[in-house]
């Protein structure tokens, strides 16, 4: 197995909030995925390279090995189908909420309500738990559209401000889950490269304690 560490981040929030915490590591690249096409961003650590891949392909990239860690919302990871990563810490970034929300003093016609959402597993669960009937119909983006377009009754999202409900017409009804960005580790990874990954999980958890302080 090689002496190299593979990376895989997601561009754009979690990107910027990654940096700061593996800066505190020593650990930079030396492109800006922002500015640059690269896709394999070295960093000032001949050993350490990170990876720019779409946020859901995070989890699929750790788990067949192709990166050895990454970083990942657990809204992504509650998402994802496997069952082979280790999850060793909360980095504390891309914190959010994900929520059950519609349109603002809505009256729900009869029948199941239909969801719009991307978290289709999810939301089967929150609703399957509470023995509640929906109908799911499965977004990739924009969720905010389809009540008001008469597409769905409600939408699963995340909220941070709120923002963006507000400015369609919705509100939050019920809070499913808070949201943060997970450390995830390759299974085989963690034993075949244990000595190279340890200090990095073990400074990475270093450097959220100091940051919640
Ligand atoms: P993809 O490109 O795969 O569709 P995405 O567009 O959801 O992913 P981002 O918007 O960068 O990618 O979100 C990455 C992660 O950041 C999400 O999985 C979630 O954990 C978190 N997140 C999403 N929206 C917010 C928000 N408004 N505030 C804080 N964190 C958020
Ligand atoms: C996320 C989420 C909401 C928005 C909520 O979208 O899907 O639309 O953030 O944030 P707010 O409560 O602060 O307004 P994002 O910004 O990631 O855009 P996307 O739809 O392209 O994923």
């Amino acid at each position: 197995m090689s002496d190299v560490i593979t990376i895989a981040v997601s561009k754009g929030r979690i990107f910027k909030e990654t940096m700061p915490l593996l800066s505190t590591l020593g650990i930079r690249p030396v492109d800006d995925p922002e500015t640059s096409r690269k896709l394999v961003l070295q960093t000032n650590h001949a050993n350490i390279r990170i990876i720019i891949i779409r946020a859901t392909d995070v989890p699929t990239y750790v788990e067949y090995g192709a990166a050895d860690m990454g970083i990942a919302g657990k809204d992504v990871l509650m998402e994802y189908a496997g069952d082979s990563l280790y999850e060793p810490l909360d980095l504390g970034i891309a914190k959010c909420k994900m929520v059950l929300a519609g349109p603002v003093d809505s009256i729900i016609r009869e029948g199941r309500p239909r969801v719009a959402t991307k978290y289709v597993n999810t939301t089967r669960n929150y609703f399957a738990d509470q023995g509640r009937q929906v109908e799911l119909i499965k977004l990739y983006g924009s969720m905010e559209l389809a009540p008001l377009l008469g597409l769905a009754d409600w939408i699963v999202d995340l909220v941070d401000t709120g923002n963006t409900l507000k400015a369609n017409g919705l509100e939050p009804l019920e809070t499913i889950m808070d949201i943060s960005s997970r450390l995830i580790v390759n299974k085989a990874a963690m034993k075949m490269k244990h000595g190279l990954l340890k200090p990095v999980i073990e400074q990475l958890a270093e450097a959220v304690t100091k940051q919640c302080r």
